[in-house]
């Protein structure tokens, strides 16, 4: 298969981590025998930087060409300190996101077998976790109307939603639930908030449509409970736009590391694919931050073009390193591992998953083939 994809390093770690998610998606071409064709673009800080925009219009241009986007990460502390910003980084991503249409963010939560005790919870909670959160990724508070006083000291933000865009990711998340546990959680405030009840009759009507599927509604603040509580209890969870944004944080403590949690935002027409993590920019070039997250974004990628075996490649040869211990210190401070090595593992254990060969542990960390 030929695919144009676009890379968006971004700021921080995310230039380190998306190479090595292109270093695994080249094993993919090399041992699948596909075309990838890469071009890189600037967004977030390092954009603004150059040209004073977080998304240039080059930029946004190559992502519209492109098949696919692969993105790194976004945010500098220099914005986060300075309220009086008027362009932040993030505004970047937020505009893509507007711009592609990518109005479905799909989170999956799930524990490695072999990480079980890096979780802060215990081992019986978590055993079993695997759900995804459905999270709208257009509309709501992110985009409402934003107005300050001219004094200064009243501020607000319109959380706005439309029947359209509550049942076009609906459709998206009781299909996903069909095909998974068929059970759909939609999250939401309706106790309280005028558009949340728009969402609970949305999708109840939609829910009909869908029979196999069993749907039940929680409240946020219960949903952030029980997600800790007894996280198995999900399969699809499907929310607005802030409260995803904030589940799927909580979410990434079940499986010991937020740097192990992909994500894909897909529209009609585009889809762009990211590590949930942000720009972790005190570890920027120190060659410690987890690149599995961009690598399974990067598995995402391929299930997105129905490339299965190449995504279960990748997916064995994460699991592989994990179970090696080769880890970044993230998942073990006393790793001797960084961030290209864990990569560098990853990419080759791709190109060797057609033959069934065995590892050479040895060989590990001396740079040299693991393979015997
Ligand atoms: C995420 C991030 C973004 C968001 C930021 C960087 C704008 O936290 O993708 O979860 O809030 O959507
Ligand atoms: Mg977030």
């Amino acid at each position: 298969m030929k695919l144009k994809i676009a890379l968006l390093p971004g700021d921080g770690i995310g230039p380190e981590v998306l190479s090595q998610a292109v270093k695994c998606l080249e094993a993919v071409e090399e041992s699948f025998n596909h075309q990838f064709a890469f071009k890189e673009a600037p967004v977030g800080a390092v954009a603004i930087d150059v040209t004073g925009d977080p998304l240039p219009e080059q930029t946004l241009e190559l992502c519209h060409e492109a098949d696919a986007v692969l993105f790194g990460a976004i945010g500098d502390p220099k914005y986060d300190n300075d309220p009086k910003a008027k362009v932040r980084p993030e505004q970047g991503l937020l505009k893509l996101r507007k711009e592609l249409g990518l109005y479905t963010n799909i989170r999956p939560v799930k524990v490695f077998p072999t990480l079980m005790d890096q979780s802060p919870l215990k081992k019986e909670i978590i055993s079993g976790t695997d759900f995804t959160i459905y999270r709208e990724l257009t509309g709501g508070i992110y985009f409402g109307e934003k107005r300050i006083s001219d004094d200064g000291t009243v501020a607000s933000d319109l959380c706005e939603y439309s029947e359209k865009e509550i049942s076009r990711i609906a459709h998206l998340a009781f299909k996903a639930a069909k095909n998974r546990n068929q059970k759909l959680t939609l999250v939401d405030k309706a106790n309280v908030l005028e558009s949340s009840r728009l969402w609970r009759k949305v999708v109840a009507k939609i829910g009909e449509s869908y029979p196999e599927v069993a749907l039940d509604f929680l409240f946020v603040d219960n949903a952030a409970m029980q997600i800790i509580l007894n996280p198995s209890q999900f399969d699809v969870i499907l929310t607005e736009n802030m409260f995803g944004d904030i589940l799927s944080d909580e979410a990434s403590v079940i499986g010991g590391s937020i740097g192990l949690l992909a994500s894909a935002s897909v529209g009609d027409a585009a889809a762009l694919f990211e590590p949930i993590h942000g720009s972790f920019p005190q570890a920027k070039g120190k060659n410690i931050a987890n690149p599995v997250a961009s690598i399974l974004s990067a598995a995402m990628l391929l299930e997105h073009f129905q490339l299965f075996e190449e995504a279960m490649a990748v997916r064995e040869a994460v699991s592989k390193a994990l179970e090696k211990g080769v880890v970044t210190p993230d998942l073990n401070p006393n790793t001797k591992y960084g961030t290209s090595h864990v990569g560098g593992f990853i990419a080759d254990n791709v190109v060797d998953s057609h033959d069934d060969l065995n590892m050479n542990d040895e060989n590990i960390g001396l740079g040299k083939s693991t393979i015997i």
